[in-house]
């Protein structure tokens, strides 16, 4: 296997610039851009080729309804949500113009599950290195409604096959935050003879 010609630098820059976008332009993404991406995204390594990701792509209309859950979780019993508070919580979840749902297929062997989410996670970075490629930004999110009975319904994924690992929101970048610095390599990394 040869790496394609000249593909070092771009590939390097491309892993070394993608950041996490928190903002998006309100411009829909091109749709054949996210296929693209979710195609790389199932090109994850995956010991002992178990498939276990699966994506929803939800459209606003779904959107919508996981936004009310949302606002459920944050409202105290009896306490109204303020309405800024429940308008931002709604935003979040419907102003990116794309929201992917990643979830991994459970498997009774804990150590077939634990490659199999390690498998889920090269994925999702997968799909956000290569939506990155096309100028595209996204955030993984470990929000609470990903967990939540309600949103496995709303989404037709059945929690005792499916875990969801992920809200992945993606759009073009209204703002890209600054690099999260991170600790010199040799920090991090020791060379044994
Ligand atoms: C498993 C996982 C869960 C994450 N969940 C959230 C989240 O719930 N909210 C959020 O703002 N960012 C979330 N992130 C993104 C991280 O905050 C982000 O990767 C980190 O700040 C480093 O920034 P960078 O991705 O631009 O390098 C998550 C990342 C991972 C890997």
């Amino acid at each position: 296997m040869q790496p394609p010609a000249n593909s070092a630098e771009p590939v390097l820059n491309t892993l070394l610039q993608r950041r996490t976008i928190h903002a998006y332009r309100r411009d829909p993404v091109d749709s054949r851009a996210v296929e693209r991406a979710l195609e790389a995204a199932i090109h994850a390594p995956n010991h002992r080729m178990t498939i276990p990701w699966r994506f929803v792509r939800v459209g606003r209309t779904t959107r919508a309804r996981i936004a009310e859950i949302a606002v459920r979780l944050r409202t105290k019993p009896g306490i109204p949500l303020a309405g800024p508070i429940a308008d931002e919580i709604r935003s979040k979840l419907l102003d990116p113009p794309e929201l992917i749902v990643v979830a991994v297929v459970r498997q009774p062997d804990p150590a077939i599950a634990r490659e199999d989410y390690a498998s889920a996670a090269c994925a999702i970075q997968n799909l956000s290195l290569a939506l990155f490629a096309q100028g595209i930004g996204s955030k993984w999110s470990t929000t609470k409604v990903a967990s939540d009975a309600e949103t496995y319904a709303v989404l037709g994924i059945d929690p005792a096959q499916q875990e969801i690992i992920g809200f992945v929101t993606a759009g073009l970048p209204a703002a890209v935050p600054a690099t999260p610095p991170r600790p010199a390599l040799d920090t991090l990394v020791r060379v044994l003879p």
